[in-house]
């Protein structure tokens, strides 16, 4: 990690707002990484606790789902990733726990009010203004740890959107403020985190439904890995956290977040 003395979010407008036991009580600041999901998977293996957070400035490689770039310009975002050692097996659940949480910090620091689009998208109308991902650390069949990475788009960068996101990308408006928004991040992270810790998800879940307009009825696209692109209808997120479908045949269908690689909705 390259490191700067100085910090790019302050620490003493941020502190007295978080408010959590152990999410981003180790918070860790870097003005430029290739992607912060890198940094905290190193730590992990390390043995860093629960709760570690990584913030960078600017990312130079930062990964979205599906093998894409997360574009990470200086200034303008909140690139984060965050180490969890879950012990319960609907590990499914931290994506949405994860995408919920966005939405709600910019609920609480914004005039906008976010959809959530399953599993991993946070939207304002039709288009994307973060999105989540959930890399899991496998051991002998066991969750060891889950890397979880969320990319905010707060203001618009100063050198406009690139073309390929011009016309899909949102952003929050130049009048939020990060320092604000990573707490109320954080704090919304750990209650819908203990949540599901504590078999208390159902509330979670509804509010993730409430806010979530892809569902009942909503065409689900899924291409399949050779190629053939079949048309489903979402029918409801389940509480495991999958999206159970209704196939063409009638038959139905969970899906989870490892096949939603190669799969999109779209509202009609
Ligand atoms: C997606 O919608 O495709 C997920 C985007 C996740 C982006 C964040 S930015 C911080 C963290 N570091 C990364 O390299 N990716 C995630």
């Amino acid at each position: 990690m390259t490191r700067v003395d100085g910090v790019f979010l302050d620490p003493n407008a941020m502190v007295p707002r978080l408010t959590t036991y152990y999410i981003g009580r180790y918070l860790e600041q870097a003005w430029i990484v290739e992607s912060t999901q890198d940094e905290v998977r190193r730590r992990a293996a390390e043995g860093a606790p629960e709760g570690l957070v990584v913030v960078a400035e600017r990312q130079t490689a930062g990964r979205g789902r599906k093998g894409d770039r997360w574009f990470s310009p200086a200034g303008s975002g909140l690139y984060l990733s965050l180490l969890l050692r879950p012990r319960f097996p609907d590990v499914m659940l931290i994506p949405l726990a994860l995408g919920l949480a966005a939405a709600q910090a910019v609920d609480a620091v914004s005039k906008h009010r976010p959809d959530l689009k399953w599993p991993n998208d946070i939207m304002i109308g039709d288009r994307k203004l973060g999105g989540v991902i959930a890399e899991s650390q496998m051991q002998e069949g066991q969750v060891l740890f889950v890397v979880a990475g969320i990319g905010i788009n707060v203001s618009e960068p100063v050198e406009g959107w690139p073309p390929e996101l011009a016309s899909t990308a949102a952003s929050l408006g130049p009048d939020v403020d990060r320092e604000w928004l990573l707490p109320e991040l954080l704090n919304a992270i750990e209650a819908n985190y203990e949540a599901i810790k504590t078999g208390h998800s159902a509330a979670m879940l509804a509010e993730y439904r409430n806010r979530c307009p892809y569902r009942r009825g909503a065409p689900v696209m899924i291409t399949a890995g050779d190629g053939v692109r079949e048309e489903a209808q979402a029918i409801e997120i389940e509480a495991d956290g999958s999206l159970l479908v209704e196939m063409p045949d009638g038959t139905r269908q969970r899906l989870y977040g490892h096949q939603v690689l190669g799969m999109r909705m779209e509202t009609r």
